[in-house]
């Protein structure tokens, strides 16, 4: 895992910002259900890409389109697509970026990121808002974790032996950001989901 706090400063975290805006717009935040159960996340969420992740009865999957407005996903800002640049270390560009946006009580419990066919791209987290106490595991569920802090700006690679380690988020904590004016988090993790070769 690499960790990088501060990596955005507030001007470059504001852009971030107005982009996102216009996407979701067009792409509006949807609750997804668990697989099976149907049970709501606490989280909302969006995507940009030529992918995006969704989760519903069915199963975990990418897919093209909005799963409501059956429209394609926006493309991914080059606000963004420029901190993949810069720390991801891959040649390819990325071709989903999920938005997760948590509200006040909103959590995600501990998960591995698989539903990709390319393990060698890393997964690029970046948080926005509100800091997040974020739980980091091994590959193994059930193993010992370790707790970090993610505020607004920090970004955060989960690479190598790190790609797939279990990883989620405890609580947010509400007021400690200034930047998103209701309060809350978003988080933004860039994806390579196909295998480039
Ligand atoms: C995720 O695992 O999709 C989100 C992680 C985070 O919100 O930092
Ligand atoms: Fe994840």
């Amino acid at each position: 895992m690499r960790y990088l706090p501060e990596f955005l400063d507030r001007s470059a975290q504001e852009q971030i910002l107005r982009d996102l805006r216009e996407a979701v717009a067009r792409a509006p935040l949807f609750t997804p259900v668990m697989p099976g159960t149907a049970k709501p996340f606490s989280v909302r969420m969006s995507n940009m890409g030529v992918l995006g992740w969704v989760s519903d009865k069915a199963g975990y999957r990418y897919q093209a389109s909005h799963p409501e407005l059956l429209t394609p996903w926006p493309g991914i800002p080059e606000s963004i697509l420029a901190v993949w640049n810069r720390v991801s270390n891959y040649p390819h560009a990325p071709e989903a970026c999920l938005v997760n946006f948590y509200g006040g009580e909103a959590k995600m419990g501990l998960h591995q990121d698989r539903d990709e066919e390319d393990f060698e791209a890393p997964v690029v987290s970046i948080s926005l808002g509100d800091t997040a106490l974020f739980r980091l595991g091994g590959t193994t569920r059930g193993g010992k974790t370790q707790s970090l802090k993610l505020a607004s700006g920090d970004v955060l690679i989960l690479e190598g032996q790190s790609r797939l380690a279990f990883h989620g988020i405890d609580r947010v904590i509400g007021g400690s950001s200034t930047l998103l004016k209701d309060g809350g988090r978003i988080n933004l993790t860039l994806r390579r989901v196909t295998k480039s070769l």
